[in-house]
């Protein structure tokens, strides 16, 4: 019978895809005594109680640090909250990140991504992820929010300390809170700077003039707030960038089929996105007893939603071990689903065609060089923390 801990050194040192189709086939419903917690592992399950609002909770946290480990305490975040106030919220964001609004992002992200292109031409190679991809999202996640762009590497270097994780230790690290602390005192001091200097039109005035049961947000959750919109912006879109830059390199003939016809660019990032999903599992909690995959989860149960499972998953997609470029499947599991998903999806999609586009047009013929490439350990995060490629 499969065995699952996402703690343990098989999940987050090895290859955790083969236990995940273990719990697909034997157990799409996991139960975790030690932390009173499902995890659902099948696409359509996943896809399901992502949705379900009625009976599941965000309140009380969506991570395995505050509802697993408990050592992060639950702040005011968009991805913490439940309907009504959720829903107004979202509503409130939804301009700055539609479609239209985001196409205007076009020549900040192509001018970071040819710069540093460009910049590491004579030293013939660069890290994808440090030098070039993390630039472009958090330059990008401080422009939505309404933060000083300069202050991006500054973000950046708090936003990797607080996902890295120590062995031995389950969860967030004490140095990762104390950053996460750093990240709350900047927030706070830009939130006194803008008060002083008059509103603006962007997300970190819509969240000044937001009101919660009748009252502004207080300087503490409005820190919350932008650490969530600085965290998701800026740490997920380099992982899946350096993989599907990777995918590229091992299968030359779908690369050249992008080089070849650059239209094919975005099915590319989303079989990328779908192959190799970097965000292990959210969560939530049962408010309202609820069966999904057959077994009943009663009320202060949690609930894992394990998305690279789901992206693998062969009742969803055929063959998906296969990397393909052309299979252009009509939902994927990497943005989430429902009320809470990704906020920041054409965002990523953007920040996504366009680096790959200059990164093929610049060095076409680039190659990985994996042995000095390095992975982050992490039971909720995986991926390349370093990802050097040569040309
Ligand atoms: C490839 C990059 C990205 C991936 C894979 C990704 C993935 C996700 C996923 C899976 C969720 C669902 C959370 C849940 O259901 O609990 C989510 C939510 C969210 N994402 Fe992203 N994300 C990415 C990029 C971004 C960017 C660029 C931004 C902002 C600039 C962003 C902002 C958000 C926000 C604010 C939420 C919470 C939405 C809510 O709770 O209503 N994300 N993201």
């Amino acid at each position: 019978m499969v065995q699952y801990n996402p703690f343990s050194d098989e999940v987050m040192k090895g290859d955790p895809l083969p236990i995940y189709k273990q719990l697909r086939d034997e157990a799409p419903a996991y139960y975790l005594e030690e932390y009173d917690t499902w995890a659902l592992s099948r696409f359509e399950d996943i896809w399901k109680a992502s949705a379900d609002m009625k009976h599941l909770t965000a309140a009380h946290g969506t991570t395995s640090a505050h509802l697993m480990t408990k050592v992060q305490p639950v702040t005011p975040m968009i991805n913490n909250m439940d309907p009504p106030d959720h829903t107004r919220l979202r509503g409130s964001f939804r301009k700055p990140f539609a479609a239209p609004e985001v196409a205007k992002l076009e020549p900040m992200i192509r001018k970071i991504a040819t710069d540093r292109l460009a910049q590491a031409k004579d030293a013939g190679g660069l890290d994808v992820i440090h030098e070039m991809t993390a630039h472009v999202a958090v330059t990008v996640a401080c422009s939505i929010s309404g933060l000083p762009v300069e202050d991006g590497p500054f973000l950046n270097d708090l936003v990797w300390r607080f996902f890295k994780r120590e062995e031995g230790h389950d969860g967030a690290t004490n140095a990762g809170m104390e950053a996460m602390g750093e990240m709350f005192a900047y927030f706070i001091e830009q939130i006194h700077k803008r008060r002083a200097s008059g509103p603006k039109n962007d997300v970190l005035q819509t969240l000044l003039e937001f009101e919660q049961n009748g009252e502004k947000l207080d300087d503490e959750s409005l820190a919350s707030h932008l650490a969530m919109l600085i965290i998701g912006g800026s740490e997920t879109f380099p992982k899946t960038f350096a993989t599907i830059a990777m995918r590229l390199w091992e299968h030359p003939d779908q690369r050249k089929m992008c080089i070849e016809n650059p239209d094919l660019i975005p099915d590319a990032y989303n079989e990328g996105l779908r192959y190799d999903m970097p965000t292990q599992f959210l969560m939530r909690q049962v408010k309202k007893t609820v069966t999904f995959a057959g077994q009943e989860m009663t009320e202060g149960q949690n609930i894992m939603f394990l998305y690279p499972s789901g992206n693998r998953d062969e009742r969803e997609f055929p063959e998906p071990d296969k990397f393909d470029i052309l299979r252009r499947p009509p939902r994927i599991m990497s943005f989430g689903y429902g009320p809470h998903s990704c906020l920041g999806v054409n965002v990523a999609r953007l920040e996504g065609k366009i680096c790959i586009e200059e990164l093929l047009k610049a060095y076409p013929e680039y190659e990985v060089d994996l042995p000095n490439s390095e992975r982050l350990l992490t039971e909720f995060v995986q991926g390349y923390w370093k990802l050097p490629i040569t040309f």
